[in-house]
């Protein structure tokens, strides 16, 4: 694209201001900018202005589980079928790890933060640990496919060498780079991050299986017969990977999905709970619930919607596959994001600035006909660190370590 075609395309989205430096630009850096517009897409701008109606959600009704109950009673006879599926190499497991973890504030990929005191123990560390169970106890290595982003992919690659994987076997680890979005004001106005540079971040967890395909991974999944992607979050360190009596019950339950659920700590708990959505599965955000849903309760005293997601699905390869040319709703999410302002200098802001856009995994649910809602025990398998302190922090995500008897 030449500068051109760049004022053209940017003048029917009311962005010139994008041009404002270009005069001050090297030829390499020109470029570079005049790529990124290229490549722009100005149906997000859209989504941007539209962004105030309300999203129209379907009939929602509560979903039960399988309960602790339930799965303690089946357990042994779930995780063998669990366990011949990793065996026959029927399992795959795929780490999100492309978010910028602004809340935390580290400036490195979230899991290279370190949760060890007197030790290291970093959080990709935690994690290629709990999948190594599962490895020990199959017999067979569980693929694992880990997503970047343009912002971390680098340094994700260099931290597992230097680690040497952490133990794992290298050869079934599989680096694969999500797709990038622009990041607006609050009048919809496309930021820069440097003069030359439009202010770019990740857009979101949903286009995980997309970018996979994109990085021609599909190759991989068809060689290895790989049947189930178990997705996961890298923020979890007590996260259950591959998990093999949530895979077996999947499986027998011949459900098309697998959703690993905890039983809300309290009704006003910050967390998306796994329902029906016009008959079909669906997660709802707990900003999204009514008063009425949130504190509406079953004859046994049980909240209805009770069960709170954990960002541990479980996939069908063929299901993805038929779905992949599906679309997925584009959320605009409000975060700190560092910006050029009109005099040219670099603003780093305190507070949320700017508005991104994300696709979900949690909205690739509700394509699915099936989910098992398959309920985990919070004090063994919940400790996200999304924040430095506070309410799922490193020091709570520290202590719940410390509770299972890791050595920090
Ligand atoms: P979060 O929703 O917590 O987002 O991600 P984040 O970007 O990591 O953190 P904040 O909101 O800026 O503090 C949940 C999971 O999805 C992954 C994250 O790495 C984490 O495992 N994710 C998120 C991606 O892989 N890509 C994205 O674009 C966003």
């Amino acid at each position: 694209m030449n500068f051109t075609q760049a004022k053209e395309k940017l003048e029917a989205c009311g962005q010139t201001h994008l041009l404002k430096w270009f005069g001050t630009l090297t030829d390499t850096e020109q470029d570079a900018l005049l790529e990124q517009i290229d490549a722009l897409d100005p149906g997000l701008l859209q989504v941007f202005a539209a962004r105030s109606e309300e999203a129209q959600r379907g009939k929602l009704e509560p979903l039960g589980a399988l309960t602790l109950q339930d799965i303690a009673e089946s357990h042994d006879r779930f995780e063998a079928a669990g366990l011949e599926a990793i065996r026959q190499g029927k399992v795959g497991a795929v780490l999100l790890a492309g978010g910028m973890g602004t809340r935390l504030g580290f400036d490195k990929p979230k899991g290279m933060y370190n949760m060890g005191q007197t030790h290291p123990l970093y959080i990709f560390e935690c994690l290629i640990r709990n999948l190594q169970e599962v490895v020990d106890k199959a017999g067979a290595y569980v693929p694992l496919f880990v997503m970047t982003s343009e912002k971390n992919d680098e340094d994700t690659r260099e931290f597992f060498e230097e680690m040497k994987y952490f133990g794992y076997n290298p050869e079934y680890v599989h680096f694969f780079v999500q797709e990038m979005a622009p990041a607006v004001d609050g009048n919809g106005k496309i930021l820069l991050e440097e003069k030359g540079r439009i202010a770019t971040s990740p857009n979101g967890n949903g286009g995980w299986f997309s970018s996979m395909l994109r990085a021609g991974l599909q190759g991989v999944l068809q060689r290895e017969g790989i049947e189930w992607l178990n997705v996961f979050a890298v923020d979890n360190v007590l996260q259950r990977i591959a998990d093999p009596a949530f895979i077996g019950a999947t499986i027998l339950s011949g459900s098309e999905s697998g959703a690993k659920v905890v039983s809300k700590a309290d009704p006003e708990e910050r967390i998306g709970v796994l329902c029906l959505e016009d008959g079909t599965p669906s997660i709802v955000e707990y900003y999204e619930m009514t008063e009425e849903m949130v504190t509406r309760r079953e004859p046994d005293g049980r909240l209805s919607y009770n069960y709170g997601v954990i960002l541990n699905y479980l996939f069908r390869t063929d299901r993805l596959l038929e779905l992949a040319a599906g679309e997925l709703p584009v959320h605009v999410v409000n975060k700190k994001v560092p910006y050029i302002n009109d005099a040219g200098e670099l603003v780093k802001p305190q507070a949320p600035n700017a508005y991104k856009f994300e696709t979900l995994v949690l909205d690739m649910v509700h394509m699915q006909k099936s989910c098992l809602s398959y309920e985990v025990d919070r004090a063994y398998e919940f400790a996200p660190v999304k924040n430095a302190d506070g309410v799922d922090s490193v020091v709570s995500a520290r202590e719940l370590l410390r509770r299972n008897g890791v050595e920090l």
